[in-house]
């Protein structure tokens, strides 16, 4: 697992891009380093073995000449504001089966909080209600964050809608799509799905044990790409912008924005958060039919109350409050 301390490969990567494509002596290298010529060619070879292209000259030494689109902690971690998301430890898979089962793994040996596990792919990838998530190799962000809040397992859900908002205005920030969110944490362009979020839970006695909140975002996916299936449902930057973006820096702000609005939560309530949530739905004053446990809804959503329960007066005129569910906007 990688902590915060820079390692002697993190020393190396930014000597090398502070570089810029221009020659970096290995003199230099190995002072920075404080390790001998040799052993800087040896965290050379490695990085090489990760995906970076770097020439080597015996006269000039090293020249950083292609950064691997990975989501490799170097990456994300280059300019990351945030203090504990993605700082304190991180796990990163080309391939897993998902990384919410594995951040699951974890958090049950003891990770402690901000704990983020990354893949490139997932041969397993989960959504909500046992759909599966599309996680082909290096075209999504496939991420899970460990938390432990001190919160009553009720309150739990609003760390789903947190995350939720956290994508949206990641996605607002760095790209030009009008993202909005569907209630519980669906985020959409029109009418088809960019991002999801898979909060898995494990509650104490009276309080959380620790929540995996797993992101799914289609960012380099072009859009035949995607199953028949939910072709007609789904979407990604690419599919949407036709430009590819880099993946370390949506993940990157992801995590900042995360941790900034976890932050309000603790200091100020949830209330702000849910504020947030509130202007970036499409759903309020909409008409909608919803799948809960068993029965279906439907109805006008006139509000989401403090803890993200949504209320829906349904068509004969009663109002409900409902904690979970499938829904479909029924107007448009
Ligand atoms: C949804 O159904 O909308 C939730 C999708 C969540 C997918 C993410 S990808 C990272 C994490 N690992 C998983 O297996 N699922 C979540």
């Amino acid at each position: 697992m990688e902590t915060d301390k820079p390692s002697n490969r993190e020393v190396l990567l930014h000597g090398l891009k502070e570089g810029d494509g221009a020659w970096v002596s290995g003199q230099l290298l190995s002072e920075r380093m404080s390790m001998t010529r040799s052993a800087v060619w040896k965290q050379v070879k490695t990085l090489k073995a990760e995906g970076y292209v770097i020439e080597a000259s015996p006269r000039k030494g090293y020249r950083l000449c292609v950064i691997p689109d990975l989501l490799l902690m170097q990456e994300v971690r280059e300019g990351l504001a945030s203090r504990v998301f993605g700082r304190t430890e991180v796990r990163h898979f080309r391939h897993t089966d998902s990384t919410n089962l594995q951040a699951k793994e974890l958090a049950a040996r003891g990770a402690p909080e901000g704990t983020l596990v990354v893949a490139e792919e997932q041969t397993q990838g989960r959504g909500r209600r046992q759909r599966t998530w599309f996680s082909p190799p290096q075209q999504g962000i496939y991420a899970s964050l460990i938390l432990r809040p001190a919160i009553p397992p009720t309150e739990a859900p609003r760390m789903t809608l947190l995350a939720a908002v956290a994508a949206a205005d990641t996605l607002l920030a760095l790209t030009p799509l009008a993202v909005k969110i569907k209630w519980p944490n669906d985020i959409l362009v029109g009418r088809r799905k960019i991002a999801g979020i898979l909060t898995e839970i494990s509650t104490g006695m009276e309080t959380v044990d620790y929540m995996v909140i797993g992101l799914g975002l289609n960012v380099n996916i072009p859009a035949g790409d995607f199953p028949e299936a939910f072709r007609s449902q789904a979407t990604s930057i690419l599919a949407e912008t036709g430009a590819f973006f880099p993946r370390p820096l949506i993940l990157r702000r992801y995590l900042e924005y995360f941790e900034y609005y976890y932050d309000i939560f603790h200091s100020q309530g949830f209330e702000p958060v849910m504020q947030r949530w509130r202007a970036l739905t499409e759903m309020l004053g909409r008409r909608i039919k919803v799948d809960t446990i068993g029965r279906q809804h439907v109805g006008e959503v006139t509000d989401f109350d403090q803890d993200g329960f949504m209320i829906l007066r349904e068509d004969g005129g009663e109002s409900i409050r409902i904690f979970s569910g499938d829904v479909t906007l029924l107007d448009n």
